[in-house]
């Protein structure tokens, strides 16, 4: 389905967030794409879904190569960006409509599908915003935002899922949901969180990009999840001082729920 080969990138002020990055996912794989804080997640997710293209490398979705050229082409752009759906990190960079029953119905009007307001109403009222649908998008709060952007996504039913950080704002119930949801969905899914007990429950292979940028894990999640060497090195989990009964403990903290 999707296939990185040596993708690099660079921002001009920053230099190379990606350097060397590839892996293959198949149709109906779920995959969790861990690393630290500016490893390149976001990135390489934007990459995935066609709005960066890689100085270096190469990126290519069902055997085509997905290139500025190739999405120029009309037939190809709308198919892919119908079937790829990106959930951004920020909400706030993707609300733009003026009421939140307009940006759910944004991409089925885009692509011309049918039974539109059924998909407004569907998806607004899975995700628990329906009471929200004529207001603004700018006046929800946090989790609401997030919720009608992946509604948004949801919306046009995209083939693949791109997530970034998809429950940083969402409480227990909603993000249990999510975890249901995408674990019954046959859709192939990449998902990032910083949330290490969430993780496992989100799919079953991971990849981590190290703070060098590269890709220093492509395997089953369940050994690296005991891998407390390796979880440090990639400072996806920290040790840190505590205090009980007056005396200092150091504990190793992956700084959810566990
Ligand atoms: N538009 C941009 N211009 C310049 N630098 C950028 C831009 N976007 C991101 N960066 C930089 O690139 C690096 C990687 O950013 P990215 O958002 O991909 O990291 P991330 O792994 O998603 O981090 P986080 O866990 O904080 O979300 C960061 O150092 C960031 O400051
Ligand atoms: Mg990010």
């Amino acid at each position: 389905m999707i296939e990185a080969r040596d993708l690099h990138y660079r921002y001009e002020e920053e230099g190379d967030v990606l350097d060397g990055v590839g892996f293959r996912i198949e149709p109906g794989e779920k995959m969790v794409l861990l690393g630290a804080n500016s490893s390149g997640k976001s990135t390489l997710l934007k990459i995935l879904a066609g709005l960066l293209f890689p100085s270096r490398g190469s990126y290519s979705y069902k055997g085509k190569p997905v290139t500025r050229g190739a999405l120029r082409k009309r037939d190809f752009a709308r198919a892919f960006r119908r079937e790829v759906g990106l959930l951004f990190q920020n909400p706030d960079a993707m609300l733009f409509q003026s009421t939140v029953y307009d940006e759910i119905a944004f991409g089925p009007r885009q692509f011309g599908l049918e039974g539109v307001e059924e998909r407004v109403r569907r998806w607004a009222e899975t995700l628990g915003v329906e009471r929200r649908l004529g207001r603004p998008p700018f006046h929800l709060s946090g989790g609401e935002k997030q919720k009608v952007c992946l509604a948004a996504v949801l919306a046009v039913d995209p083939e693949v899922l791109l997530l970034d950080e998809p429950t940083s704002h969402m409480d227990p119930r909603s993000t249990g949901w999510l975890v249901d949801f995408l674990r019954e969905s046959g859709r192939t899914t990449v998902v990032t969180t910083h949330n290490l007990s969430l993780a496992a429950e989100l799919g079953d292979r991971t990849i981590v990009i190290g703070e060098n940028h590269r890709l220093i894990y492509d395997g089953p999640i369940g050994p690296l999840l005991e891998d407390r060497e390796a979880l440090l090195a990639a400072n996806l989990m920290h040790a840190h001082k505590h205090e009980h009964d007056g005396l200092e403990h150091k504990h190793f903290h992956t700084h959810d729920w566990d």
